[in-house]
């Protein structure tokens, strides 16, 4: 059972890494891909719905990882202000993780550990995180993923069952044996027996979270009782189904999941203000007068696309995101937070396609296609395109609907994958007017942003959009 999971596993997140800039042809993982954004357009609701963290105030992301390239680690745990608590119970949940991941994986074979992390709620008195894990080469091959619940009502940090009444749990697992009946490709019978025994079932029962129109999904591992590698196995069940199963914490996390107040209230103590990144006019860099550079992020959004949102509120740096259609449609959500935290989109093509190889209409429906789907997303129209591999040709000049954008520094990220040598790129290259390119679909890039930004900063370069960089809107 072990090596097809194992191989699965790494054409995923092969296709993930490398979806940019490098993947041609078609390859399963594409195939994955490609069915995974089908099915996020056209079943959108019933995604886990999640929060810009940029909510939250004085909110900081630790970000530890390792340096060793044969044993990769990387981890994330968020520091809320007010929220002690639940910084101190995330942090000993991750490093725990780390610890067993060094104690049992790295004599094997390409061994990697990547844990993030997303918001799933994080206004009114309640905090939601989903921890997604990426776990290669030792005994927990694979995917995994967890939820954690911060009640500031008590102060409690609080595990993904605490949505579901104590009483209701039995009513809970006979509704996702329901809801699951029509599903195929786990075991059925394995995965009831877990369910009812209490003293396995907060293990199975270790993500719950709800859609925006407040359905509650239980998610199972594919470690779970059969799951299939390709993914893993959800339940939906309508927010009128789940809503009498649910605890006071249930109730008003998913209050605030469908009607956030985009506000935290920690200990009674309310913030007074949702954290804003900059915004207008006063507050942007006047080029001529100081150093600017744009930072520009290619190909996602990814998994890290939020962390590095959070990275960037925390140093009030703006950046430019070029983005490929085909992953907006796959999660609107982390694209309107991106526009929402005054950063630019930039259209980067539906597919990242060498557009040089298509004919001048192919070129047009792309770009057209991707500027739709970013407009539909977040509500913004680009201002420029960046073409894929930097490939141009007069076809393209002239089938392009905004201007075409490269840039001036190139720190090979995808390349090197090593934080500490795109720290060193971008920090060398920098001068003023310069446009650095990036990709925060790899963990190792966004892993080294906070160090760009803080070492960018002390030597006084302002981080603004690529449209602010070329003056042509004074916003
Ligand atoms: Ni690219």
């Amino acid at each position: 059972m072990k090596p097809p999971y194992l191989i699965t596993m790494l054409l995923v997140v092969t296709g993930l890494v490398t979806a940019g800039c490098a993947a041609t042809g078609s390859t399963p993982t594409q195939e994955i891909r490609r069915t995974a954004a089908v099915h996020a357009a056209s079943h959108h609701a019933d995604e886990i719905a999640t929060v810009s963290p940029t909510w939250i105030d004085g909110l900081r992301v630790v970000r530890p990882s390792g340096n060793d390239p044969t044993c990769p680690w990387s981890i994330a745990y968020p520091q809320v202000p007010g929220a002690e608590a639940f910084t101190a119970a995330l942090r000993r949940m991750v490093e725990a993780r780390r610890t067993d991941f060094l104690a049992q994986a790295c004599d094997q074979a390409d061994p990697e550990l990547n844990l993030d992390f997303a918001f799933l709620v994080a206004s009114g008195d309640v905090i939601g995180v989903r921890y997604t894990e990426w776990w290669l080469g030792g005994a927990g091959d694979g995917l995994s993923t967890t939820t954690r619940w911060y009640d500031a009502k008590t102060g409690t940090v609080l595990p993904a069952t605490a949505l579901v009444e104590p009483s209701s749990i039995g009513r809970l697992t006979a509704d996702l044996d329901k809801a699951l009946s029509r599903k195929e490709g786990f075991d059925a019978q394995a995965l009831r027996a877990a369910m009812a025994d209490s003293a396995s079932r907060a293990r199975y029962l270790d993500d719950l979270g709800f859609t925006a129109g407040g359905d509650l999904v239980v998610t199972f591992d594919q470690s779970v009782a059969g799951v299939a590698p390709a993914g893993q196995l959800q339940a939906v069940l309508p927010a009128a189904v789940a809503r009498p199963l649910l605890s006071d914490l249930g109730r008003r996390v998913q209050r605030q999941v469908f009607e956030p107040t985009r506000r935290l209230d920690l200990d009674g103590r309310v913030s007074p203000t949702p954290t804003r990144p900059p915004a207008g006019p006063e507050e942007i860099a006047d080029c001529h007068r100081v150093k600017c550079v744009a930072l520009t992020f290619d190909d996602g959004p990814g998994p890290y696309t939020q962390t590095l949102l959070a990275d960037l509120a925390a140093f009030r740096a703006r950046a430019t995101f070029y983005v490929v259609g085909q992953n907006v449609a796959m999660s609107p959500d982390v694209v309107r937070q991106t526009a929402e935290a005054g950063h630019e989109l930039g259209n980067h093509s539906w597919s990242h396609r060498d557009l040089t190889r298509l004919t001048a209409a192919q070129v047009r429906d792309d770009l057209r296609r991707t500027d739709e789907a970013i407009r539909k997303a977040a509500g913004v129209t680009p201002n420029t395109v960046r073409p894929p591999y930097g490939a141009v040709s007069d076809v393209v000049r002239a089938q392009t609907p905004h201007p075409l954008v490269l840039w001036s520094v190139d720190t090979l990220d995808w390349k090197h994958r090593d934080a500490a040598q795109v720290t060193r790129a971008a920090v060398s290259g920098a001068r003023p007017g310069a446009i650095i390119l990036f990709h925060d679909i790899h963990p190792t890039t966004v892993a080294a942003i906070p160090r760009v930004l803080r070492t960018l900063s002390a030597r006084g370069y302002h981080f603004v959009t690529v449209t602010q960089l070329r003056g042509e809107v004074s916003r």
